[in-house]
């Protein structure tokens, strides 16, 4: 994974969108926007024009979703589970055969350190592939017993939702446009599949990728545009039976807003405020990285990033000198060194929103233990670099400890023996989200009475890591609608129907 990057590469990608307007893909054709607009993404870690991209509006957005109805009525629905099933591990080997490239193209138009775009876009991609692959074929209703008079054979299918609308972020792109295709395209959907703005390019590639694994003309179709154009029309077609979005809370209410007048099935995934609690007696050689990491991993831009830290005091003053040296220690720099830890935010719009928010916790009396800086001069320059930062002395009611910064901004408090499992769960449950909390603690006692407490998705005890596709993924509150990946994620994406027969 530390790898250097592989220039030829780098310099084919950068003669390929010389070339003129990436295009987008509609029923199995590459294709510029009805009306030939398009946008232009960015390098995040210098400011500069990535390539131009077709950008989707009301006319494109029409096309894309009659060509993913004429798909579902038509061709899909004839293929078999187990072709599905072949298609996405098929998908998957060509992820492989095109890791580096894939990655490559992450790190740019993401911002994102090479070692993680390989482990986490490309590796992730591939996992939730085989994994929803093998669903395909497993996919069942069932019978039941009714007791209405006579005599009765009941029984109830699972069929696939329809034509899905699907809206992705920018913050991992490529990986979160596979999670959210894989379950559509196993359980029998299609899907049309709008990437952010800012980060387009894996996801477009990603196409190319689609139909040369033989997925037929019109199963993924995926438009580029912006949020207010192309997504707004995308949320509101009377065409979608179902939208999965994952994204900022007040998109979210939007596209609630918009399934009023489709009643399209809506799925969720929007912000946290997440907790980390450090016990005294936790192991802090792993408690003190999981805590620094869970904040100033991908420089925070990550919805179930651990924003707000409550350590114990007997190891509080311990655990905050290590994870402001750890601040310190890691390389902020250039995506394409193997060596860098925490690359750029993905665009100038964050990072004013991330310095915005430092400003405000210092306006309001937060005190900065480390960084509170964006970073410039030189190796920096045109970049959206800001310093890996720990706030002290919040209050519950500042908007540094209740709203999310999607920035490497950890807010740090300490609580004491008087603080019971109720009173620490209360502390955590505290903001309007609830995606997911990680305790470190050598009592099992207190870590599941606790787990059993918050209000959150997701629970780590002892360890970090990352999204597992087996595992259910989602929030509680503000946080959400729904749930991802697993069984759970699957099911999602069919309807039921009840069929009685009288015998
Ligand atoms: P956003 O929620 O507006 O963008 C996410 C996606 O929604 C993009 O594809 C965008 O084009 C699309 N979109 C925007 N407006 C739309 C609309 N009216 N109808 C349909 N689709 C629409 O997020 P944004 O503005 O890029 O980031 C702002 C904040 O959102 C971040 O600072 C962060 O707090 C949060 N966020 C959370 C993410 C998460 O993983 N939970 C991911 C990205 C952002
Ligand atoms: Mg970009």
């Amino acid at each position: 994974m530390n790898a250097p990057y592989n220039p030829g590469l780098l310099e084919h990608l950068q003669l390929r969108y010389a070339q003129g307007p990436v295009k987008m893909l509609i029923g199995g054709d590459w294709v510029e926007a009805a009306s030939g607009e398009t946008f232009e993404t960015l390098n995040p870690s210098t400011g500069k024009l990535l390539a131009n991209v077709a950008a989707a509006g009301d006319a494109d957005i029409d096309r894309a979703v009659a060509a993913a109805r004429a798909a579902f009525e038509g061709p899909w629905s004839k293929v078999k589970p187990d072709e599905r099933t072949r298609l996405l591990l098929k998908l998957a080997d060509l992820i492989e055969a095109n890791a580096e490239e894939l990655a490559l193209l992450e790190t740019l138009d993401v911002g994102r350190p090479i070692q993680f775009s390989r482990m986490i876009d490309v590796q992730g991609a591939i996992g939730q592939l085989r994994y929803n692959a093998g669903w395909a074929s497993k996919i069942a209703g069932e019978t039941a017993e009714i007791s209405a008079p006579g005599e009765w054979f009941s029984y109830v299918l699972r069929e696939p939702v329809g034509v899905c609308a699907q809206i992705v972020p920018w913050n991992f792109p490529m990986v979160m446009a596979v999670g959210k295709l894989a379950p559509a395209l196993a359980a029998g959907c299609t899907v049309v599949l709008k990437p952010a703005e800012q980060t387009p390019l894996s996801t477009l590639r990603l196409g190319e990728l689609i139909l040369e694994a033989g997925f037929p003309a019109g199963v993924v179709n995926i438009v580029s545009g912006l949020g207010r154009t192309a997504g707004a029309a995308l949320a509101s077609h009377p065409g979608i039976n179902k939208i999965s979005f994952t994204g900022s809370t007040v998109t979210g209410k939007a596209i609630i807003e918009a399934s009023k007048s489709n009643f399209a099935r809506v799925q969720l995934e929007l912000g946290g405020k997440s907790p980390t609690y450090i016990f005294a007696d936790a192991d802090l050689s792993k408690a003190i990285p999981a805590a620094a990491m869970g904040i100033f991993f991908n420089a925070g831009q990550v919805c179930a990033a651990g924003s707000r830290l409550f350590v114990h005091e007997k190891v509080a003053d311990q655990v905050l000198e290590g994870v402001a040296n750890m601040a310190r220690g890691m390389k902020v720099g250039q995506t394409l060194d193997a060596s860098t830890m925490i690359g750029p935010l993905v665009s100038a719009t964050q990072l004013e929103r991330v310095t915005g928010y430092i400003q405000s916790g210092r306006d309001e009396g937060a005190s900065v233990l480390v960084g509170g800086e964006a970073i410039s001069g030189e190796g920096y320059e045109g970049g959206y670099f800001v310093q890996p930062t720990v706030l002290l002395e919040t209050k519950p009611d500042m908007r540094v400890r209740k709203e999310e910064i999607f920035g490497p901004v950890l807010c740090a408090m300490r609580f004491g023996d008087d603080d019971d499992v109720d009173a620490l769960a209360g502390r955590g449950n505290e903001t309007e989200f609830g995606l997911s909390a990680s305790i470190y603690t050598s009592n099992i006692t207190t870590a599941h009475k606790l787990a059993r407490r918050l209000k959150a998705g997701t629970i780590r005890i002892n360890g970090s890591g990352g999204v597992d596709p087996a595992l259910p993924l989602g929030g509680f509150k503000a946080s959400g609608w729904g749930r991802e990946n697993g069984k759970a994620g699957i099911e999602a994406y069919t309807e039921l129907k009840a069929v009685s027969v009288a015998l």
